[in-house]
């Protein structure tokens, strides 16, 4: 997502129509449900679950526009075709190196990514077997499936709409754009007397954080990160952390015979996520363009977003027998799949869409904007060969 500044919920955000307040409404009726079967708390990472994918309620899962200058954001696809013809190329060489293969996106949005990485490979001649989309929200595969039929229809056999992962394993690269972000996460607390588990329960007229005595595997998990780091949280420290990561990249492994996986979000290393000085964690809520950090805001209207901790798949990926083949920001991986000779057509171009093209490649790249904020990494399966992606910078060693 593009940078917006982060506010407090209060006064100045836009008040939903009546058609959104009344989704909310049943959206929280529902989690009220999950609420009383539990015993009045449930997890954060069940609320998130729910707030993002409830089915026909959760943010991902209606109708809402999200996506775009309308909606609550805008990612790298949406925001210009060269962030995926980049991603295109480095597509193409591993296709390329393989023979051929098939391509496995995961949370497609609106289609805008497969659509113009589709078009760069059939101009180099790279096309994959197949494209399959993993889309979880009915909504976004309908946009999807609307906005490929308008502007590839020529390329739309080649693509499959998934709603779980493929029984049948591939060869090729699994491309996930913004989707780490959107895993749910567990949210914890470091107090005097040790770590709590913040929970979601109700109060007089809203969602409440409830802290809970952390239950053993989260306690252990959370020890762990201190070893690591050589440090303990200071008190009433607070953060996030995924304990389903490793559930979903084993998932993930399964289905890759042979290839790349490539993921690309906003996230640190462990020892960045986790800075003394990052007291809050790093959750965040995008509605209509304005950021701010209170989760329980008209549920099921705005996005919930945590950043990646890439120490965190890295560890994973290793501990499942995957690769850690790159790392790095978004700025070198795009000008190490070529985003210089991508531009260098568009001294063509009239100057009013050069201007553009030079104030979206200024958004993907610079360090304050997505550059820096954004990292790729490259997990492998039974593939050795130099990824260009990496090739100008890798930085693993940061991990
Ligand atoms: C912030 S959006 C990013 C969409 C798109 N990749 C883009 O860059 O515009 C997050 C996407 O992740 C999808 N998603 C969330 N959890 C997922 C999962 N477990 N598997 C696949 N997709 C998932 C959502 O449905 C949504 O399409």
């Amino acid at each position: 997502m593009t940078q917006s500044k982060l506010l407090k919920t209060e006064s100045i955000l836009p008040v939903p129509d009546q058609d959104a307040l009344i989704q909310s409404e049943k959206l929280i009726e529902r989690i009220k449900q999950a609420l009383r079967k539990q015993g009045g708390v449930i997890s954060f990472d069940e609320y998130m679950n729910m707030v993002l994918y409830e089915s026909g309620l959760g943010y991902y899962s209606a109708g809402s526009r999200k996506f775009g200058s309308e909606g609550d954001f805008v990612t790298a696809p949406e925001l210009s075709p060269i962030f995926s013809q980049c991603l295109a190329n480095q597509c193409a060489e591993i296709l390329n190196e393989l023979g051929s293969g098939t391509i496995l996106e995961l949370g497609a949005g609106t289609g805008a990514m497969a659509r113009d990485i589709l078009l760069e490979l059939e101009k180099q001649n790279s096309l994959p077997d197949n494209y399959l989309i993993l889309e979880v929200s009915a909504d976004l595969k309908q946009r999807q499936q609307d906005e490929l039929k308008e502007t590839i229809p020529h390329l739309l056999e080649r693509v499959v709409w998934l709603d779980a992962l493929p029984k049948e394993g591939i060869s090729g690269v699994i491309l996930a754009n913004e989707v780490l972000d959107a895993l749910p996460v567990k949210r914890f607390k470091k107090l005097a007397t040790g770590f709590k588990e913040m929970k979601v329960g109700l109060g007089v007229d809203q969602f409440v954080w409830v802290e809970s005595d952390a239950e053993d595997k989260l306690l252990n998990s959370l020890k762990r990160i201190e070893d690591d780091l050589s440090t303990s949280f200071p008190e009433n420290y607070i953060s996030e952390i995924n304990t389903q990561l490793e559930q979903w990249l084993n998932g993930l492994e399964e289905v890759l015979n042979k290839g790349v996986m490539l993921f690309i979000d906003y996230g640190y290393s462990a020892a960045e996520y986790y800075h003394p000085e990052r007291m809050d964690g790093s959750l965040l809520c995008h509605y209509r363009h304005r950021v701010h950090a209170d989760p329980f805001y008209y549920p099921g209207l705005q996005d919930i977003t945590s950043s990646a901790n890439f120490t965190a798949i890295a560890e994973c990926a290793d501990s499942i027998g995957l690769h850690v083949s790159g790392y790095t920001n978004q700025t070198y991986f795009l000008f190490g799949c070529g985003l210089e000779d991508l531009l260098a057509d568009m001294n063509q171009l009239e100057i009013k869409a050069q201007t553009k093209i030079a104030q979206q490649v200024r958004v993907l790249t610079m360090p304050e904007e997505m550059g820096e904020r954004f990292k790729v990494m490259a997990l492998t399966k039974d593939y050795d060969n130099v990824l260009k992606g990496f090739a100008l910078m890798d930085q693993r060693v940061r991990l």
